[in-house]
């Protein structure tokens, strides 16, 4: 007969007692890592789906196409856990249509105008899959590449290890792209991803992460109250392109150093808010040291969840789900509506290969490109 210690006795009954507090699925209080098979790519490349439980009962799952986060669970005020990121119940439909829900992106994060920049005197030229621009690394950017997995459990929780090579010429870009993403759900409710990439040509890179949040884990996040750590934005012109200046966020409705619910002002008048058909925006985080800082906070009133994000990139792109419109039909077979969801998503500033006076993205031979993105869950009240 097996003996249960009193300590493996603890954590049984932890286990249970979370397990009936009112959510749908039990939970476990031990650090653990599940794996089972998530279908095929659209050339029969199997792809798995790991799970990473951590000590305190949240889970996050990932799958190694796209190094998509297809779900997140952490606790609301009460102890109950719910999902907190959108997505699909299977692969096929991440492959058919998906706005990069929870997608690993790159090599360029968000846009570069016109599909064009010029490095060492070449210009490059790359798909325009986003009106006359480039968006998220291309046709097919690495939210649809099979990515090498390696799970295992690291100091501060589970891990998950994915690795890539993108060749030179990949989508239009240069340089042989050796890229490693860890992703690790600490015992303290933090999502970690941790970005390097190696290059032996000089190139340009901007990886950054695409989930898109709801905290209460349905309807609308326009309820949801926002900090963002920032007193300059980049504004854009019409195809969102930036036009280069840093503008104080003081009396605009980009404003959100006092924290401020997302709705509050985004149907304003606004030839900003216009061209994003809302928030669809970079703001210049405050303290760009390189050091890991809060870059933003958010509260959400009824399930009392609070997502803070930090990273050492210098802005955060912060969008509000405007182009979903209720064609598409996720999890559970909610149908997701405009602005049911947010991303936050640390990065370099979008377009900086044509912005001589942004931080540069451009990575030589020699060098390692780091960009590291906490994404730390707790409750409020
Ligand atoms: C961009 C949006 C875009 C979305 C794609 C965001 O990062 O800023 O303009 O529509 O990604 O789903």
């Amino acid at each position: 007969m097996n003996k249960i210690s009193p300590r493996n006795l603890i954590m049984t009954l932890t286990a249970l007692s979370i397990g009936l507090s009112g959510c749908s699925t039990s939970r476990r209080s031990t650090s653990a890592i599940s794996e089972r098979p998530f279908g095929t790519d659209s050339q029969g490349t199997p792809v798995t789906l790991y799970t990473l439980h951590n000590k305190s009962g949240a889970e996050v799952s990932i799958c190694n196409y796209g190094g998509l986060v297809t779900s997140l669970k952490v606790p609301d005020r009460n102890g109950n856990y719910g999902d907190v990121v959108l997505g699909f119940d299977n692969l096929a439909d991440y492959i058919k249509d998906s706005p990069y829900f929870g997608a690993l992106i790159g090599r360029y994060g968000n846009r570069i105008a016109k599909g064009k920049f010029t490095l060492d005197g070449t210009t490059y030229n790359l798909a325009t899959n986003n009106g006359p621009n480039a968006l998220h690394g291309g046709l097919k950017g690495f939210n649809k590449v099979i990515w090498k997995a390696r799970p295992f459990q690291s100091e501060s929780g589970p891990s998950l290890e994915l690795t890539y090579l993108s060749k030179d010429g990949e989508e239009g870009y240069p340089g042989n792209l050796s890229t490693k993403a860890v992703y690790t759900l600490t015992d303290d409710n933090a999502l970690k991803l941790e970005y390097t990439a190696t290059s032996d040509k000089d190139t340009v890179v901007n990886l950054t992460h695409h989930s898109y949040f709801n905290l209460a884990g349905k309807g609308t996040i326009l309820d949801h109250v926002l900090m963002i750590n920032a007193d300059k934005y980049t504004p854009v012109d019409s195809t969102l392109i930036p036009t280069g200046e840093l503008q104080p966020v003081d009396g605009t409705p980009f404003d959100f150093r006092t924290p401020t619910a997302i709705g509050a002002r985004i149907g304003q008048d606004n030839e900003q808010l216009k061209f994003g058909n809302g928030y669809d925006h970079n703001w210049v985080i405050n303290d760009n040291t390189g050091a890991i800082r809060l870059m933003a906070r958010v509260y959400e009133p009824t399930s009392g969840r609070v997502l803070e994000v930090l990273s050492s990139e210098p802005g955060l792109q912060f969008y509000t789900g405007n182009f979903l419109d209720g064609t598409l039909k996720g999890k559970g077979g909610w149908i997701y509506q405009f602005r049911n969801a947010f991303c936050m998503e640390p990065q370099h500033f979008p377009d900086s290969p044509n912005q001589p006076n942004f931080p540069s993205v451009v990575l030589k031979p020699g060098t390692v490109y780091h960009n590291t993105i906490i994404y730390r869950f707790s409750v409020g009240h």
